[in-house]
């Protein structure tokens, strides 16, 4: 596994807690994975280890503080070398600041200057640990994109027994070393994704819309950001929200929103993944007033929504990707195969309603895929996938994906 932190740079960061003596093996085991480590250091941590012995390691100086008597140290330019942040031992003062974003230190103002994946790995006693200001701390800094190494269970400095404990340097090293093996192959890549449903406003209270979840979505914008694709979420209203802070998501209410966030995101896309279940249509006028049961009956006149996914495809350049969903009460693959064209999609999912478990608001899905390439000379050839959980079924899709790209070359 840790082959895949060779020629990798990393910023190894050590805030002042007694598992510190750790950091000295941990850097080691680094460079025997062929990484290039620079050591970054806070003024209580150097009353646990020495720089001296971090710097004769790493074979590099180690910095501890913003400026010192040779000057200022350059945490932006440490922060953009770097493929990887590892914060190991995190004490809970360090989690508390870099949760709330105050650098008054060299480790601080490097992690808010780094650009690249930031791993922490905490370390404090039990209590300290279940604390619910820590709890949040561990949330908050997740919530941003951040990867929590966990806590170990086990004997602590302060002679109790509990979880806290900063996880083996053995355990953080082979950490990194999975997250580099699985990430990087949609790295440079632009992923727009468009999920969830929309809503399209009869008056200022009511709306149509459909009961779309957006979790197939969100599970292949974690599924591309997690192989180092940019990715940019159109979401319509959604109770969802990720943990991966890398992912950008745009909020949107109704179709045309979805529309112009799209547009605007496929310009520099590479990849379009339209999972939205747009309405079809929308009221063709808006009350401005709720509107009140005075008859029996009550017409609404709806008029046509863009087709996002027609529109994109009308402006598809040959080396763009677009990938398209189909969700079908009946003739599924016929329909898969009208949609696939008439959207220029380069491939189509379809799932059907008949599968129990597929579809709107499960957690799992069963699909098959069409490829445009895959035509009716060529017998449809339609790829069936087993029944699965969304986040299995998005590998599937952006493995599919990942063979197009491949083709595009
Ligand atoms: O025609 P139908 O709605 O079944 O097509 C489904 C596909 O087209 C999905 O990929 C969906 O996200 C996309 N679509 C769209 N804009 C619409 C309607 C559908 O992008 N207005």
């Amino acid at each position: 596994m840790s082959s895949a932190l060779n020629g990798k740079k990393i910023i190894l960061s050590i805030t002042g807690s007694i598992a510190a003596y750790k950091a000295a093996s941990l850097c080691r085991l680094f460079i025997k994975a062929g990484a290039e480590v620079k050591v970054v250091m806070t003024k209580a941590a150097c009353g646990f280890i020495s720089p001296l012995t971090l710097s004769t390691l790493s074979q590099h100086p180690v910095q501890t503080s913003v400026s010192s008597e040779e000057g200022w140290n350059n945490h932006v330019e440490l922060g953009l070398w770097a493929d990887a942040m590892i914060l190991a031992p995190l004490t809970a003062t360090s989690l508390g600041k870099l949760a709330n974003g105050i650098a008054d230190n060299m480790v601080a103002a490097v992690y808010l200057s780094a650009r690249c994946p930031v791993f922490f790995a905490p370390a404090m006693d039990v209590d300290m640990w279940h604390h619910p200001s820590t709890q949040q701390n561990v949330k908050k800094l997740q919530s941003y994109g951040n990867h929590l190494i966990p806590v170990g269970h086990g004997e602590l400095a302060s002679g109790l027994v509990g979880e806290g404990r900063m996880a083996e340097p053995e355990a953080i090293v082979s950490f990194l070393g999975e997250f580099f093996s699985t990430t990087q192959s949609l790295s440079g890549r632009h992923v727009l994704i468009t999920a969830g449903p929309t809503y399209e406003p009869i008056d200022p209270v009511r709306f149509i819309g459909n009961r779309s979840s957006g979790k197939m979505g969100m599970a292949l914008a974690e599924e591309a950001s997690r192989r180092g694709a940019k990715v940019t979420l159109v979401l319509g209203p959604s109770a969802l929200s990720t943990t991966d802070g890398r992912i950008e998501i745009q909020r949107v209410e109704t179709a045309q929103e979805m529309f112009e966030a799209a547009k605007v995101a496929y310009k520099s896309a590479d990849v379009a993944i339209l999972a939205a279940a747009v309405a079809d249509y929308r009221p063709g006028t808006v009350a401005e007033h709720k509107i009140k049961k005075h008859s029996d009956t009550y017409a609404i006149e709806l008029v046509k929504t863009p087709d996002i996914a027609a529109e994109l495809g009308k402006v598809k350049k040959n080396s763009q990707v677009n990938i398209g969903f189909a969700l079908e009460t009946q003739d599924g693959p016929t329909n898969a195969e009208a949609k696939l064209k008439k959207k220029n999609f380069d491939f189509i999912v379809l799932n059907s309603l008949q599968d129990p478990g597929a579809g709107f608001q499960h957690d799992t899905n069963k699909i098959s895929i069409l490829h445009a390439n895959s035509t009716a000379e060529q017998g449809n050839k339609m790829k069936e996938f087993e029944l699965k959980s969304k986040v299995a079924v998005a590998k599937d899709i952006v493995d599919e994906l990942e063979l197009v790209l491949k083709d595009k070359k």
